[in-house]
């Protein structure tokens, strides 16, 4: 497995997987429009065999880090890739950030779940914040005092 900056190339196959991953779910533009943002960093893992197994889209904005996607292919859940992959990227972003959130669905657990064990906590509500449902969102967020360090297990 590799991770890389994702690419136009991979857009098909990211398209996909984010149709299946979400309900509402982007649309080519969106991806088209974080790949060419110079604040966006976008990164896909690749099998061995180059399929995509799993991409996540990340907004640097001043010292705000924004996550805006992880997903991870189907056949791939349950085995530590979300947590390794999340990580891994997060050493790829300049460590300029002091604090990163992220906002999700409160029916989203297993999402909820990942972002605690990386080391985030809620930090609010966003009353009405799914159109397609009118769900609050869960904002969700952690500090990184000083710069990056890895999520752990334990934060
Ligand atoms: C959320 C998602 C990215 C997790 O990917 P994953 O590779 O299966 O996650 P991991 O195996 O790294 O799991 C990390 C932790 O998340 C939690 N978790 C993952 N899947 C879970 C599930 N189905 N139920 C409950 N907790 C779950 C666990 O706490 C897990 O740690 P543990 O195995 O040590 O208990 C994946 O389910 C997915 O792509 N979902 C659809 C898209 C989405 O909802 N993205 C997040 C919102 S933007």
């Amino acid at each position: 497995m590799q991770v890389m900056p994702m690419s136009a190339g991979d857009l098909p196959e990211v398209i996909g997987l984010e149709s299946r991953a979400f309900k509402n779910p982007w649309g080519i533009l969106a991806f088209v429009n974080e790949l060419a943002c110079s604040s966006a960093f976008n990164y896909v893992l690749m099998s061995n065999q180059r399929r995509l197994i799993a991409y996540i889209c990340f907004r640097l904005i001043l010292d705000e880090l924004h996550v805006l996607k992880i997903a991870v292919n189907n056949e791939y859940r349950g085995k530590g890739i979300a947590f390794q992959f999340f990580n891994q990227c997060l050493g790829e972003i300049p460590e300029v950030f002091n604090f990163a959130f992220l906002e999700v669905r409160p029916a989203n657990i297993a999402g909820i779940r990942l972002y605690q064990k990386l080391g985030f906590r809620e930090w609010g509500r966003r009353p009405g914040y799914y159109l397609d449902t009118g769900e609050d969102a869960i904002m969700m967020g952690k500090i990184f005092k000083g710069g990056f360090y890895e999520c752990k297990d334990s934060d």
